[in-house]
């Protein structure tokens, strides 16, 4: 049980990297509030969990709203105690160049990646403070390390996560507070199949189009896409104290991709 007596707080708890990160830390002992813009899919991975004999809750949370983070944290330190975890993992996409990203688009892709993170690890230090420590973990993406020219506000917002991560990482190490960006690959999740309003897919980018499935698989030197499980066993990793002098640093868990 690597993280026996510890509250961590998921967003997109919902979705499918989050749900299995709330999935794992529950089996190695953690409490896990469950937080997604929609409530009912954060519902649904909170029950899952406590169907497994584990610890769940879940909250509405849209992480570009500072008294959305207040409430959050409030009820999950009322409910299991201090937090000692955050993972930002909630996201948006908009699989357009910069002639047609919108400025709304662009609010959408800041707000979501950029200022939720910051307004995230501002909403839990505190409550870390209280519990003598804890691990941040923001969540990039290959655009990383090499955004592209795909969609700018998506580039913007995982680049900024690196200078998120390492000015988080020394504001707070003498808070015993970690913070490490894990960068993943080509993950077969919602976010590149389905057409969310968040991520919206076409037919021209989703991978239930086979060509752009082999096109991502192709471009992974390990030969296949990433699972969610693969994600969160890497945060697990990090969230743990295996992870005890890891801090302002960036996992890639790519199958080589980025190489
Ligand atoms: N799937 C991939 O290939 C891949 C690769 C690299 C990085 N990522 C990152 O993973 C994250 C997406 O996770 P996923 O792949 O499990 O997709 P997903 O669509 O299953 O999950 C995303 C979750 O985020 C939630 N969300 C969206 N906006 C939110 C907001 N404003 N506040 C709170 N929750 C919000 C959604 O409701 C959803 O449950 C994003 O940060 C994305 O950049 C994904």
């Amino acid at each position: 049980m690597k993280l026996d007596g510890k509250t961590a707080l998921v967003t997109g708890g919902g979705g499918a990297i989050g749900g299995a990160q709330a999935r794992l830390f529950a089996t190695e002992g953690a409490a896990v509030c469950v937080a997604d813009l929609f409530l009912d899919k954060a519902e649904t991975v909170a029950a899952d969990v406590a169907a497994h004999g584990g610890r769940a809750l879940a909250v509405s949370l849209d992480v570009r709203l500072a008294e959305a983070w207040t409430a959050a944290v409030a009820t999950a330190e009322h409910e299991f105690g201090p937090i000692s975890i955050l993972c930002n993992n909630a996201g948006a996409n908009f699989r357009v160049g910069f002639d047609e990203q919108t400025e709304e688009m662009w609010n959408i892709l800041i707000g979501t990646i950029l200022t939720g993170s910051f307004l995230g690890t501002k909403a839990v230090v505190p409550s870390m403070r209280r519990g003598g420590g804890g691990v941040i973990v923001n969540l990039g993406s290959l655009a990383s390390i090499r955004p592209g020219g795909g969609s700018p506000g998506y580039a913007a917002g995982k680049m900024g996560l690196l200078g998120l991560t390492r000015s988080t990482a020394l504001s707070y190490a003498t808070d015993r507070i970690r913070c490490v960006l894990i960068s993943p690959g080509h993950v077969d999740t919602p976010f590149i199949r389905a057409n969310n309003p968040y991520s919206p897919n076409t037919e021209e980018t989703s991978i239930d189009n086979p060509d752009n499935f082999e096109r991502r698989r192709a471009a992974t030197p390990l030969g296949r896409l990433q699972t969610p499980e693969d994600i969160a066993r890497a945060f697990l990793f990090v969230v743990s104290d295996d992870a005890a002098m890891i801090t302002g640093s960036m996992l890639t868990v790519d199958g080589g991709a980025a190489l």
